[in-house]
């Protein structure tokens, strides 16, 4: 996935990067090899940063696989914060939940196996970051959903969100372009958010929450 970016940046992005520790290592080629989308590092960096930079405690992530982004919020929150992992899938549950053991941060996810739009809406508290990842076809009910469960300042941050370019095609086809088109309309439109699309990787929609 992605391709937005000319490739000899994307690699001198990569090239920057300091290692990452053996679990993350790990799940990045578990991911390499068995073509999981996962953000990867340029990603996942600007996600831990974010949750960092508005002291955030409380993550809701849609759409979590084997738990790579998970992991990154969980260190960023620290000891005290808690990150909801959701996915339908769950074999990828089980692997994630070995992960967050070794990694050290099993104790402050809690790991939730279903539709991610409706264990959100189930939910009674308020998030600091709400971190969307699911199908991109659901990106518009996914907006509607997280929004009213996001508190006053809180961040809506969505992976994806150029498809690789295929948002500036003229009249795309299909549907999940088409929902993505939808989506981006709705957080650029919306008087309750305050959006930007910072163009790394796929894309990754950060808005605020006025
Ligand atoms: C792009 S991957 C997530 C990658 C993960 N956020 C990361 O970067 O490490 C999308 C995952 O969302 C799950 N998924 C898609 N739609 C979902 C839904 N409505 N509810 C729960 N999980 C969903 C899929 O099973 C898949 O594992």
């Amino acid at each position: 996935m992605g391709g937005i970016t000319a490739e000899p940046v994307e690699d001198y992005l990569y090239s920057l990067l300091p290692p990452r520790d053996e679990v993350l290592a790990e799940m990045e080629a578990q991911a390499a090899r068995h073509d999981i989308p996962i953000v990867g590092p340029v990603v996942a960096r600007i996600l831990y940063e974010l949750a960092i930079m508005s002291g955030a405690k409380t993550v809701f992530e849609m759409g979590s696989a084997i738990g790579y982004s998970t992991i990154w919020w969980a260190r960023a929150v620290g000891k005290g914060g808690r990150i909801f992992y959701t996915d339908g899938d769950s074999n990828n549950a089980d692997q994630a939940r070995k992960y967050f053991e070794r990694a050290g941060v099993a104790d402050r996810i809690t790991v939730a196996v279903g539709d991610a739009l409706e264990l959100l809406s189930e939910q009674k508290q308020e998030f600091d970051i709400i971190f969307n990842d699911v199908d991109k076809e659901d990106y518009p009910r996914v907006f509607r959903i997280a929004l009213a469960r996001l508190r006053k300042g809180g961040l809506f941050v969505t992976d994806n969100v150029l498809w690789s370019g295929r948002v500036a095609h003229q009249n795309p086809a299909d549907n999940s372009t088409k929902a993505i088109l939808e989506f981006n309309r709705l957080l650029y439109g919306s008087p309750d958010l305050f959006t930007t699309i910072l163009p790394v990787r796929d894309g990754v929609a950060v808005a605020i929450k006025k």
